[in-house]
């Protein structure tokens, strides 16, 4: 099986290659506009077919939300910042569903607790359903009747909802597989993924392993990013500017399961010499042996917990679910280093950094704004060793949107390159995700990189 055809395996993929072929968001017509509200909005919920009311209403911990609340919540966000805004006749389905499902906008109010979301037995799952349809057919009235004056208003506040609720998307299958993981009966989200394993590129055609580590070479000196336009981008990505980068090599793939075994079988995990300072307390706190869905079994082997279910360790998989703390960790061991995310960037954008690479051409395999542009990029984040900072001129957006990215700018590292679950449509070159160093439960692995020789 071809890693395109691994990507499609998702339960939603076709959904979200229809997103991804449909053009520049910015310049959206209002049919288009709403034809693709509709597939965003259609295809969260094809997402949920499967899980049951009682697994939609799960909270594992504080920083995960069931996934009836990210269904409410992505509805709220299009209730909130567009319909408020544009009909002062809006009747709302239930007033006190501003406060139930406003996430962190202190522009917008007071909104419940994060950590008690999953509390909220009530509104029921159909009730939120309901509310996902009372908003559907509001905004389908506000694109039909819409000025053309207001909708160039209102066009980008739209399509920042969908983006918005694309990324819940992978939120809510990241969520409730944290949750799932701590079932002791370990449910499959999707069990029919056990016949379609996720891999990157990272094996030659028809291999089991993963081919040997490779190494990209780029020369440094100046680069530009950021997001260079047209289309969709955070405010976050921008402005676009200049970064000098000294010369390094970058890896022609992510680390998979199976180098990290080596790291865990060589007790990387008691070794404080390859740990951060914070990250040698927090693997003793915690009491981390290996990435978070690992499973020691009696043989001595591993089993790994995926959408799949409880499955034995894929060596060829790339390893996910890994705080920043280990992949900064491995990549000392390996005697590497994670790249900064201009690296990253830098060699994604640049097919000439490939020499040699034995997937050909990547500029053509994978083009800049549909996917991220290096070997076996993908399939899992990529921890990059940069702290989320604001770009030299940024400016958050304006109104309740500017406390959409950049309040978080603080504590927080870069994740380049999108996973499995993120939507087709978002995994852009210069795409910024960001966690706290010890965040877990994203499907985050790590590429390493070199100084130059
Ligand atoms: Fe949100």
């Amino acid at each position: 099986m071809s890693s395109a055809e691994r990507a499609s395996s998702t339960p939603w993929a076709n959904t979200h290659a229809q997103l991804a072929a449909s053009g520049d968001e910015a310049t959206a017509d209002r049919q288009d506009l709403l034809d693709r509200y509709q597939q965003v909005r259609a295809a969260s919920l094809a997402m949920t077919q499967g899980w049951s009311a009682e697994d939609m209403a799960l909270q594992s911990m504080p920083d995960a939300s069931p996934a009836k609340w990210h269904l409410a919540h992505t509805s709220w966000f299009f209730e909130a910042l567009v319909l408020r805004t544009a009909n002062p006749n809006y009747v709302a389905r239930d007033e006190r569903y501003f406060y139930l499902f406003n996430s962190y906008y202190e522009a917008l109010g007071a909104r419940h607790p994060r950590p008690q979301r999953g509390l909220l037995s009530r509104p029921d799952l159909a009730e939120v359903m309901a509310y996902r349809a009372h908003v559907d057919a509001a905004m389908a009235d506000l694109l039909g009747a819409t000025s053309p004056e207001l909708l160039a208003n209102l066009g980008d506040t739209i399509v920042l909802g969908l983006q918005h609720e694309m990324q819940h998307q992978e939120l809510m299958v990241t969520d409730l597989l944290h949750a799932m993981s701590l079932n002791p009966l370990r449910p499959a989200l999707w069990p029919e993924l056990a016949d379609a394993p996720i891999r990157p590129a990272i094996c030659n055609e028809g291999d089991d392993l993963p081919r040997a580590l490779g190494w990209i070479s780029h020369g440094g000196g100046k680069v530009d990013v950021g997001h260079p336009g047209p289309g969709f981008a955070f405010d976050n990505e921008t402005p676009r500017h200049t970064v000098w980068l000294q010369p390094f090599r970058i890896a022609d793939r992510p680390v998979s399961c199976g180098d990290y075994l080596g790291f865990v079988r060589d007790s990387g995990y008691r070794r404080p010499d390859c740990w951060l300072s914070e990250a040698w307390a927090t693997i003793q706190r915690e009491g981390w042996q290996a990435p978070a869905y690992w499973v020691l079994c009696d043989d001595g082997e591993f089993d790994v917990f995926g959408p799949a279910g409880l499955t034995r360790l894929d060596p060829a998989a790339p390893v996910s679910q890994l705080s920043f703390f280990e992949a900064d960790a491995y990549a000392r061991w390996a005697g590497a280093r994670l790249p900064t995310e201009f690296e990253w960037e830098a060699a994604a954008a640049t097919s000439a950094a490939v020499p040699g690479d034995p997937s050909g051409d990547l500029a053509t395999q994978q083009p800049a704004g549909q996917s991220a542009g290096l070997p076996g990029a993908g399939q899992v984040w990529e921890w990059t060793g940069s702290a989320y900072l604001p770009y030299p001129g940024f400016k958050p957006w304006a109104g309740a949107a500017g406390e959409y990215n950049g309040k978080f700018m603080l504590n927080q590292m870069v994740l380049r390159g999108g996973s499995w679950a993120t939507p087709a449509a978002q995994k852009r070159i210069g795409y910024r995700n960001f966690f706290a160093p010890a965040a877990r439960w994203q499907f985050s692995g790590l590429r390493l990189a070199r100084d130059a020789e």
